[in-house]
């Protein structure tokens, strides 16, 4: 086994799962406005380390996903956040991607940017302690959209990443996520996501890349958040997984999803269900972001006192992903024994 498929294995170990963390500044001002915080640097320090100093969070999460500015931040006592981390046995990663900017000559789709310099950030990235990367291509379901131009600029993209990142020693994350806003059906979210799986694993084997040493971080197949009769919990697990069967090769360690705008419990319910209909070839995950914060940034509204309850928050929400990796999860765990 290469040091790249142990990172992998072990970001994807049983029971755990990946916190994202890497909002951009943009997104974490948005996230701030809605518990009426003011993002400066200091809260936003403030609040990662809230996060990653939870005591028994490493129960069940295995890595985190880091923002340039958080790799570069340290807690209270002055250790910086990747050694915070690694001192807990959860590996440090980090976003590299410049975000999803408009797609050249269309209507309204988007080309993920990030690739010039990137070698030259990957290593430093490395020497302040990442195991490995997350780059994200978003997709939108529409008439005509996601269209084929769209589908491969970005596998070629994620794909030129994920090379990069092997190279530099670091596991990729390939994340294309196809938004689930509007009013589409589950079958066509199924024919996107498989549209959008098929070019990126093209393109990685094009390029070269050894699944073993990658994660698929893929949204899950949903009906649109606006469509009528929206699909239930196990027929979402059983589309979900129909699609990745087809299209994700068997290699792979681990699939590890966005919560994409779900309910955090939804995301847990989901996942849930995908897990107890294994056992599978690739292990079934989360890389949650706002499915394991909501409550937590709730519960903390900005304010020192309330850091305990934010951590309590953030500890149940890890604990009911974590049953949810082996299928062991139900509702009823939601109100047993929280504080
Ligand atoms: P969400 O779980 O909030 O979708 O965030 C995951 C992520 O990292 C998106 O890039």
């Amino acid at each position: 086994m290469t040091s790249l498929e142990d990172t992998a294995r072990a970001l994807v170990a049983e029971g755990k799962g990946i916190l994202a963390a890497d909002e951009s500044d943009g997104t974490i001002k948005k996230r701030f406005d809605s518990i009426g915080a003011e993002s400066t640097e200091e809260n936003r320090r403030a609040y990662r380390e809230l996060l990653f100093a939870t005591e028994g969070a490493e129960d069940y999460i295995s890595g985190v996903i880091l923002f340039d500015e958080t790799i570069r931040q340290s807690d209270e006592d002055g250790t910086p956040f990747p050694r915070l981390l690694e001192s807990k046995g959860i590996i440090p990663g980090i976003k590299v991607d410049k975000g999803a900017k408009p797609l050249a000559l269309s209507d309204d789709e988007t080309i993920t940017e990030g690739l010039d310099g990137l070698r030259d950030r990957l290593s430093e990235y490395r020497e302040l302690g990442a195991r490995f990367a997350k780059w994200r291509a978003t997709y939108s379901i529409a008439a005509d959209e996601p269209s084929e131009y769209c589908v491969w600029t970005n596998a070629h993209a994620l794909a030129r990443y994920a090379a990069l990142c092997q190279e530099a020693g670091l596991v990729p994350i390939v994340e294309p996520e196809v938004l689930q806003d509007g009013t589409h059906t589950l079958e066509e979210s199924r024919k996107a996501t498989g549209r959008v799986l098929q070019a990126v694993y093209t393109e990685l084997h094009d390029q070269r890349l050894d699944y073993r040493g990658t994660l698929l971080k893929p949204n899950m197949v949903l009906s649109g958040y606006d469509a009528p009769d929206r699909a239930g919990i196990q027929e979402v697990a059983e589309a979900t997984l129909e699609c990745f069967y087809k299209h994700v090769p068997a290699a792979v360690p681990g699939i590890v999803f966005l919560s994409g705008g779900q309910s955090d419990e939804d995301a847990t319910a989901h996942l849930n269900a995908m897990n107890a209909l294994g056992p599978h070839p690739w292990e079934l995950s989360f890389s949650y972001g706002r499915a394991l914060q909501a409550p937590a940034l709730k519960a903390w509204g900005g304010k020192p006192e309330n850091v305990e309850a934010a951590q309590r928050a953030y500890y149940h929400r890890a604990k009911m992903n974590g049953a949810a990796r082996t299928g062991m999860y139900a509702p009823e765990m939601e109100t047993a024994g929280v504080a």
